[in-house]
């Protein structure tokens, strides 16, 4: 006998734990089905970005920063720090401690919003009238059936071809997040967000860290200013990032890893590092599913192929997050998973892709919304731009991180804000001040003319949209 309810839920990342507690919340009787797994054997739920994404990355990334200002900035303060000392497995043991929180956190709501919580792999078992028979393996087995199925199943790490990820020596995000000593020397294949950020981690905990990327130009999704900027701060710091990068071998041995490349002008180069972190972007993950047996339509990528509202080739079933198409952020696979619980309530779900923003959590951190400044010159836009340092902003030169700029670009013609782009401290929350204001058409002048605290670093926003006109007030 299968346990009927309105909605079954297929993975209890942002994307689909999102999703159930928006469609309990609409009135829905709502399972959710997860299969991820504690070291001590108990559910984990919350995903990729919980366990192994951003939430343990953002961990060791407080962790790294704390160090290293401890061992170089607390001086400037006057303060002085003898026999600073970093213990990694204290502060890998933490990163779990944060972890288990947040994914006793999503148990505590899927309670609260009475979401039923299935431990296991879920799979599509057959269709019974309107409504779909989905499996669960574990260690408590189920049927379940429902009207509606979302599929949230997220992504798994890309190899590179005929490199096994052993997590030993040659380590995908999981591997990255959990090395247990810092390594004297490290690879990472990719300058992606991960490998700035997992290689910022050991590079600041004193790991000699080499970057090597396949294309020839550095952060190409982000405005090109941005990425220069970004480029000869992270060179300062001493990551060595290599651009036009070819990989033509990758031999692990049990103490080290040998990769051999070409670089950008044709040479053959080899180094040896304690480990090498393979950060060449994410694949989508649908094994489990059974997604063939009921005829699931996955484009030649493997994606789940989605309409504009996430509706798949099957009747009643949706997909949201990592699995479909667009950015691989947790925030995209949320505001799905809204979207999605509410259509199916009839209502009218909406994402703005336009205004989804992104962070690269590095220091200093890089954060942008809407277009680049590259974009809108291909698209022939006629714009103005307008950038503000924070080498002229008060309150950071108080914090002693005044590296980096505020750039807005805005139509020319009507002044509506079409990008908004950041390098530099905590940027990481100011870039929500650019999103409010995109979502709400505003022009640079709006944000211009609103009166923003003194002394913080929100006033580099205002001063940057006063530069689209000319007229800076602090530079
Ligand atoms: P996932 O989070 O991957 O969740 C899918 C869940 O479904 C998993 O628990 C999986 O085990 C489960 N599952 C799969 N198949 C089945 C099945 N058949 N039955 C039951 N369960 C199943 N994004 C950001 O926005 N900000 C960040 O700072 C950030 N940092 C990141 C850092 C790293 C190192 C990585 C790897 C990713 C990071 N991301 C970040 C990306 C973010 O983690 C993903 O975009 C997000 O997790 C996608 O959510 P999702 O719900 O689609 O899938
Ligand atoms: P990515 O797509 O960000 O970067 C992968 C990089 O590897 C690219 O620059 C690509 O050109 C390069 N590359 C590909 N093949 C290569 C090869 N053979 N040799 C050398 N370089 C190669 O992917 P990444 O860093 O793996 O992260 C996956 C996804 O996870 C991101 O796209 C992002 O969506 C998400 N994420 C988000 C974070 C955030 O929001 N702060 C943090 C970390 C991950």
């Amino acid at each position: 006998m299968s346990e009927e309810f309105d909605v079954v839920v297929i993975g209890a990342g942002p994307g689909g734990y999102i999703a159930a507690i928006r469609a309990a919340q609409l009135g829905f009787k709502v399972a959710c089905i997860d299969d991820w797994t504690r070291k001590d054997g108990k559910p984990a739920p919350g995903g990729t970005c919980t366990n192994v994404g951003c939430i343990p990355s953002k961990a060791l990334l407080q962790s790294s920063e704390n160090f290293a200002h401890a061992g170089h900035a607390f001086a400037d303060h006057g303060i002085g720090v003898t026999g600073l000392t970093m213990d990694v497995a204290k502060m890998l043991a933490r990163k779990e401690k944060v972890v288990a929180q947040n994914n006793d956190g999503i148990l505590y709501l899927f309670k609260k919003n009475k979401v039923a919580f299935f431990h296991g792999v879920g799979s599509f078992a057959g269709r019974d009238g309107e409504r779909w028979k989905v499996g669960v393996a574990g260690a408590a087995p189920a049927e379940l059936a429902a009207k509606h199925v979302v599929v949230a199943t997220g992504s798994k790490p890309r190899a590179l071809p005929g490199v096994p990820i052993d997590n030993v020596r040659v380590l995908d995000n999981a591997g990255a997040l959990a090395i247990p000593a810092v390594p004297k020397k490290l690879g990472v294949v990719g300058a992606g967000v991960i490998g700035l950020e997992m290689g910022s981690v050991w590079r600041r905990l004193g790991a000699e860290v080499t970057v090597l990327e396949a294309l020839p130009a550095f952060l190409g999704a982000a405005d090109v200013t941005i990425a220069k900027e970004a480029q000869k701060l992270f060179a300062k710091q001493g990551l060595a990032i290599h651009t036009g990068v070819q990989i033509t071998d990758v031999k692990a041995g049990r103490d080290a890893v040998t990769v051999a490349w070409t670089d950008a002008a044709g040479a053959a180069n080899t180094a040896a590092f304690d480990r090498l972190i393979v950060s060449i972007g994410r694949l989508p993950f649908t094994g489990g599913l059974a997604a063939d047996a009921v005829g699931l339509e996955l484009d030649e990528r493997g994606f789940v192929t989605v309409d504009a509202e996430c509706r798949t080739n099957l009747p009643g079933v949706w997909a949201i997050g990592d699995v479909v198409r667009g950015p691989m952020l947790a925030h995209k696979a949320e505001e799905e998973g809204v979207a999605v619980a509410e259509r199916i309530a009839g209502q009218h779900g909406h994402v703005d892709f336009d205004t989804v923003p992104w962070v690269i959590y590095t220091a200093p951190e890089i954060a942008w919304v809407g277009r680049t400044e590259q974009q809108l010159k291909a698209e022939g836009v006629d714009y103005r731009a307008g950038s503000f340092p924070f080498s002229a902003n008060g309150r950071a030169r108080a914090l002693g991180d005044a590296s980096g700029f505020v750039k807005i670009l805005a139509d020319r013609k009507t002044d509506r804000i079409l990008g908004v782009h950041m390098i530099g401290p905590m940027v990481s929350e100011l870039i929500a001040e650019g999103v409010v204001a995109m979502a709400f058409g505003a022009a640079s002048e709006d944000l211009a003319r609103i009166c923003h605290a003194h002394p913080s670093l929100s006033e580099a926003t205002k001063e940057a949209a006063l530069a689209v006109d000319g007229r800076t007030l602090n530079l």
